[in-house]
């Protein structure tokens, strides 16, 4: 059984017009996949093809327009919140706006434990700090407030806060893009090291494709809402078959050493409010057909992956 399971997920929001009009944003259209125990789940796309959505779908942020959420095989919404808490926890992009300026580490760190329980301060305390030396963070710092830390100490803060309930899954939403290059390093070890000490399960969502090459187990690929291709990592990144995970890793500039032409993906990216008919991606597509204005694709098997695309 998969740790994981996700069915026809749906994730639309109403957008109201200055004239009254309701339009919908399927910021998640229907997307399906599962990931395994102890694996690495990649995701990519652009931006705004609902990776954060999907990350706050299964979190129990958002709430599905449709469709469904397995954790070991027990539908999300049987789930208490406490429940699904010691089953997935998230870090988030910004060690900086993500946590709170008026608590101090401790407390930070501390916080989702006390949410439920009523442990005698020390016991918070203590546990606080046992999760700071697991990130590589000094206990003597536990007192400090947020801005005294630099940004790769306060990811890290974010990280034991994420782990102190002893959660299965870690969902990490871009968690090294927004640290100095020189930190992302240290941060993407740290997370790759407390996976095997733990036996965590990881979604990773990432702009850089050579991270995601190089640490996920399966990769997803999303275009407006949409998977377009999902897979094991070696297939999709060895050979990719859709047009627009092409285009993406031909646009990747970490990519870079397989093909040093970086080529842009030509086109604009349509509004979310009002995506083209058939395939979302024909309009940019160089290997369109007529008929691809029309049909909606779906996923099929090819090539030991999923693909929805009908000519490639
Ligand atoms: N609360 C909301 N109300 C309306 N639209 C929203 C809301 N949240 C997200 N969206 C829209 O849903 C789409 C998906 O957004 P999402 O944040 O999931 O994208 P993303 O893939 O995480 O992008 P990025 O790479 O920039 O983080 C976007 O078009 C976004 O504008
Ligand atoms: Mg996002």
């Amino acid at each position: 059984m998969s740790l994981l399971k996700v069915e026809d997920l749906k994730v639309h929001y109403p957008v109201t017009s200055p004239f009254g009009e309701t339009k919908y944003v399927k910021a998640l259209d229907g997307i399906s996949f599962d990931v395994e125990e102890k694996q690495t789940f990649g995701i990519v796309g652009e931006s705004g093809c609902g990776k954060s959505t999907l990350a706050k779908a299964l979190m129990g942020l958002e709430s599905p327009t449709a469709g469904d959420i397995y954790f070991n095989g027990k539908n999300a919404n049987d789930l208490a919140k406490g429940e699904r808490y010691k089953m997935i926890q998230m870090i988030f992009q910004d060690p900086y706006s993500s946590i709170n300026p008026r608590k101090k580490a401790w407390q930070l760190i501390a916080e989702p434990l006390m949410i439920n329980q009523q442990l005698p301060k020390k016991e918070y305390f203590d546990r606080a700090c046992e999760l700071m030396k697991l990130v590589g963070l000094r206990p003597e710092l536990a007192h400090r407030y947020p801005h005294m830390f630099s940004g790769g100490q306060r990811q890290r803060i974010g990280i034991a806060r994420a782990l102190i309930l002893n959660p299965k899954i870690l969902i990490c939403d871009e968690p090294v893009s927004a640290l100095d290059v020189s930190i992302q390093a240290q941060v993407l070890n740290l997370l790759m090291k407390l996976q095997d000490d733990l036996g965590l399960t990881y979604l990773f969502i990432s702009h850089d494709l050579s991270v995601v090459n190089h640490i996920s187990d399966k990769t997803m690929v999303m275009y407006l809402g949409k998977i377009v291709e999902y897979g094991k990592r070696d297939a999709i990144f060895e050979k990719p078959i859709h047009p627009y995970t092409q285009a993406l890793m031909a646009s990747s500039p970490s990519l870079a050493d397989k093909d040093p032409n970086i080529k842009p993906i030509s086109g604009e990216l349509p509004s979310p409010l009002n995506p083209p008919t058939g395939c979302s991606f024909h309009k940019r597509c160089p290997q369109a057909k007529p008929e691809c204005s029309q049909n909606v694709p779906f996923l099929e098997m090819k090539s030991n992956r999923a693909v929805s695309c009908p000519i490639v």
